[in-house]
């Protein structure tokens, strides 16, 4: 079978496509503002200029006709609403037209499921992109958050001091580069509490010693081994607590070469795996929502799209399709898909009771 996947949450349209679990194509494009940070309002602008030749340009690179796709997944959320919605309408507008199935589909769960891509079968995650930072494992039936930024995302963090460095949108690529021809290490706070992470008084830090005149180089330099020290130990007591053999990275900043070395060092170190995607399923794509979207299609979860005035209000979460698909080959190996909902939903805007279990549950939200 082969799905599109449509990928829109924040400064990315993306298009993938996905057959038996093997990406056929994933072609991505981000909105840079041409300064400042990103308005949801521009974003939203970008990807409706671009969402028709990226989705013909996947096909394209796929060797797929529109005629054979058999589902359209779409990243359903959490992200910036005006973003989404360009998303979801482009999806939706193609599922109702080629009579497809449509797979709604949680973007913190896909990029966390793409990993399995490179081998990784029951590792801890270390999820760090723009808008996220935690540590997650797959634990008694269920994806956990095991440790967290208590305020922003490491991602967030580099582009806000990127701007203010004048350094464009997305920063963390040039403070990676900047970072290699740093020569001193300037002390910031490290804040590693228990299992969690803090980054706003770093950057207050590091804005500081911009400020003061140091040099950008060193600064960037600090700035990545305080913060890459920090996720790695978090990571580290992760693995030690849940005993478990394996390291995964995902999310932006896990295209890192430093984040990488410090991270698969350590793993090392305690004799397990290290594993990070290539570096275009790191950052928002579609092919991780096209490959997460045939992962929950093969265990019944999706919608049929009907059109808008039909559709009665609900807050029952999709219903399941009538017949589901064999497993994939490479799928994951735990007895249920991490997607589907392990309790029945409460009501709109809350998922009902919490089992008494280590971490804090990972589930999308009431849709
Ligand atoms: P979320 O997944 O939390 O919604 P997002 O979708 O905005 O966030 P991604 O597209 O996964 O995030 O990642 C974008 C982030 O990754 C940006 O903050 C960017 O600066 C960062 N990033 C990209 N490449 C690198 C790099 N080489 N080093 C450090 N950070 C990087
Ligand atoms: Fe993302």
């Amino acid at each position: 079978m082969i799905l599109l996947g449509i990928e829109s949450t924040a400064h990315t349209f993306s298009c993938g496509v996905v057959k038996e679990g093997e990406i056929l194509s994933n072609v991505i494009d981000m909105y840079r503002p041409p300064e400042g940070g990103i308005h949801p309002r521009e974003a939203a602008e970008h990807h409706r200029e671009v969402a028709a030749s990226v989705i013909g340009e996947a096909l394209k690179r796929a060797g797929v006709k529109l005629s054979e796709i058999d589902a359209v997944g779409y990243s359903k959320g959490p992200g910036l609403g005006p973003a989404l919605r360009v998303g979801a309408t482009a999806a939706r507008t193609l599922a109702v037209k080629l009579s497809l199935p449509l797979i709604p589909v949680n973007h913190c769960v896909a990029h966390l499921e793409v990993g399995r891509i490179v081998g990784a079968k029951d590792p801890v995650l270390l999820y760090v992109s723009g808008g996220n930072t935690q540590v997650i494992s797959f634990s008694e039936g269920r994806y956990r958050i095991f440790g967290e930024t208590q305020d922003i995302g490491v991602g967030n963090m580099l582009d806000k001091f990127a701007r203010e460095a004048s350094i464009p949108f997305p920063g963390g690529p040039e403070i990676e580069r900047l970072a290699e021809e740093g020569r001193r290490y300037i002390e910031l706070p490290y804040s590693v509490k228990g299992m969690d992470v803090a980054f706003s008084g770093i950057l207050t830090a590091a804005l500081t010693c911009l400020k003061r005149g140091e040099r950008l180089e060193d600064i960037c330099f600090s700035l990545q081994e305080t913060i890459f020290a920090m996720l790695t130990e978090v990571t580290e007591r992760a693995m030690a607590h849940l005993k478990k053999s394996e390291v995964l990275l995902g999310g932006g900043v896990a295209r890192n070469r430093r984040l990488q070395e410090m991270v698969r060092t350590r793993a090392e170190e305690r004799g397990a795996t290290f594993f990070v995607p290539p570096p275009d399923l790191c950052v928002d794509n579609g092919a991780m929502i096209a490959y997460t979207a045939e992962l929950m299609y093969r265990a019944g979860i999706g919608v049929s799209p009907e059109p808008a005035d039909r559709r009665a209000p609900s807050c029952e979460g999709p219903p399941r399709l009538p017949s589901p698909r064999p497993p994939l080959h490479n799928a994951p190996h735990h007895p249920s898909p991490p997607p589907s909902r392990p309790h029945p939903p409460g009501p709109c805007g809350t998922s009902g009771p919490r089992p008494p279990a280590r971490g804090r549950p990972l589930s999308p939200p009431c849709t």
